[in-house]
């Protein structure tokens, strides 16, 4: 049974660091209430939490941007030469060929909030596509499932919850039978939890008896991996290297040969996929080389005369924009955690819903009352000792879905999959009905039992029926 913590000693404790109010309705809390605040309390990095208050919400430093900025070298999507066209030949069999041997672990992180999304429950059960409105879940089992049927191969899934949506998450994919993977085959795992912490420093409580707690970042990811167990459950598996996804992106390849290929290939610890960005202002990270190390410079923080600065032949100089997919060699993982290591905490202003000390009672506020601080994984990258970059396609492979609306929005994600869909039934010689505008005057969406990449759909053409305007189809 686990133990009550010493009450009075976390008063104590507490208060020495100004955060003593967090106990002000402790009297009024039934004694299984006060034994599960203590147990939070107790859990809690206090001597972290107390320096991240003191440097990330209290005296936040601007950003400083280091000195040697230069472009990162990319590996381009399609081959200009033949040496690179024999190379990722070569990549692309390596790529395989460490599928094939079982050494591939898709992880995608889903611990986050989706705050913006504004989804009852998480994002991964989000209804994505565009006839079946499968949930984000189904789509990235669907896709290991496909890969494994094509290359005879097991490929582990590891999903990482945060405590907050974790039972959820598992319930899900119990309700649906693990959507046709071997049960054994799907690991869940959770984040750390950091509480929020008000502008002016104090931690805050979202009812009497809990603290207001949020995941601490998708770079909890690679702690997480090797508390949890999951990185020493993949090495009983022989696994070496793990495809790093997020949850948002219904049509993201959860492995990709040619991308592990190129990564093994090079030796990299981390590499990442990057999009060349649509304009300077594209709210991806920018993928840079800072004092020879590979290195994600935000968006908002790369100034402007860099931003705009173009190459002779005029594309963007600071093209190469991050789109959260990793390639992560297992033995990084396990050497950073090894040695001990520490990503920077970013700063967030966020509506957190939380205690009014003066009434006891839960608010819901309504502008940005609480700071949460999160770290970042590609916040690793200057860590490893070698790291690629490799161009994909933006219609092949990203159609995120952050916003209820707009930009980045269930409707612009369908739309983006309709659209990358029509291109390859185009090319299979289908004709796909199109608007005045061009765009495809149906919905048309496709299984990755179906399809994988677009020589799939050329096979298997003759079965595809005709398509009319304003046709929903499905192949599968
Ligand atoms: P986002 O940056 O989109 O954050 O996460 P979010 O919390 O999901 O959404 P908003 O900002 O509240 O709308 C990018 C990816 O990182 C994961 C998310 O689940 C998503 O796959 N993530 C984010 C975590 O796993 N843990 C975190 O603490 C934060």
């Amino acid at each position: 049974m686990l133990q009550h913590p010493d009450h009075s000693a976390l008063v104590q404790q507490l208060t020495a660091i100004g955060q003593g109010h967090l106990f002000a309705f402790y009297d009024q809390l039934a004694p299984t209430e006060k034994t599960e605040l203590d147990r939070q309390i107790a859990s809690m990095d206090w001597p972290l939490l107390a320096e991240l208050i003191k440097t990330v919400v209290l005296n936040p430093e601007s950003v400083k941007l280091p000195e040697n900025i230069e472009p990162a070298p990319y590996f381009q999507h399609v081959p200009q030469d033949a040496a690179t066209q024999e190379k990722y030949r070569q990549a692309q069999a390596i790529g395989e060929n460490l599928l094939k041997k079982n050494q591939v672990a898709a992880f995608v992180v889903a611990g986050g909030q989706g705050s913006r999304l504004g989804w009852d429950g998480p994002k991964g059960t989000f209804p994505a596509t565009a006839k079946k409105n499968k949930p984000l879940f189904q789509c990235f089992a669907e896709y290991i499932r496909a890969m494994e049927q094509r290359f005879n191969c097991t490929i582990p899934f590891y999903l990482m919850t945060s405590t907050a949506n974790h039972r959820a998450s598992v319930d899900f994919w119990m309700q649906h039978n693990y959507f046709g993977l071997p049960e054994l085959q799907v690991m869940f795992f959770s984040q750390d939890m950091l509480p929020a912490v008000s502008l002016d420093g104090k931690v805050l409580l979202e009812t009497p008896g809990t603290l207001a707690l949020s995941p601490n970042g998708h770079g909890g990811s690679l702690l997480a991996l090797h508390k949890s167990g999951a990185l020493a459950d993949m090495r009983k598996r022989g696994v070496t290297q793990i495809s790093y996804f997020q949850v948002d992106n219904p049509i993201v390849r959860c492995v990709d040969p040619l991308f592990l290929g190129l990564h093994e290939m090079e030796h990299s610890d981390m590499s990442s996929k990057i999009l060349p960005k649509v304009s300077s202002t594209e709210k991806l990270g920018n993928i840079c080389l800072v004092n020879g190390k590979m290195t994600v410079i935000e968006y908002s923080d790369l100034p402007e005369v860099l931003a705009e600065q173009r190459t002779a032949d005029g594309q963007l100089r600071f093209r190469a924009g991050s789109i959260a997919l990793h390639a992560i060699r297992c033995d990084f993982v396990e050497r950073l955690n090894a040695r001990g290591f520490a990503l920077p905490y970013h700063r967030a202003e966020k509506k957190v819903p939380c205690v009014d000390m003066a009434t006891g009672k839960t608010i819901k506020p309504e502008k940005p009352n609480a700071i949460k601080m999160e770290t970042f994984v590609f916040d690793a990258l200057p860590l490893a000792s070698s790291s690629i970059v490799y161009e994909t396609d933006r219609i092949d492979e990203f159609a995120p879905i952050k916003n209820a609306q707009g930009v980045d929005s269930i409707a612009s994600s369908r739309q983006i999959t309709t659209q990358r869909n029509s291109q390859w039934l185009q090319a299979a010689g289908i004709k796909v009905p199109r608007k005045p505008d061009g765009t495809p005057d149906c919905t048309i969406e496709i299984a990755a039992s179906f399809a994988l990449y677009p020589e799939d759909v050329k096979l298997k053409a003759a079965k595809i029926p005709a398509i009319n305007a304003g046709d929903a189809l499905y192949l599968h």
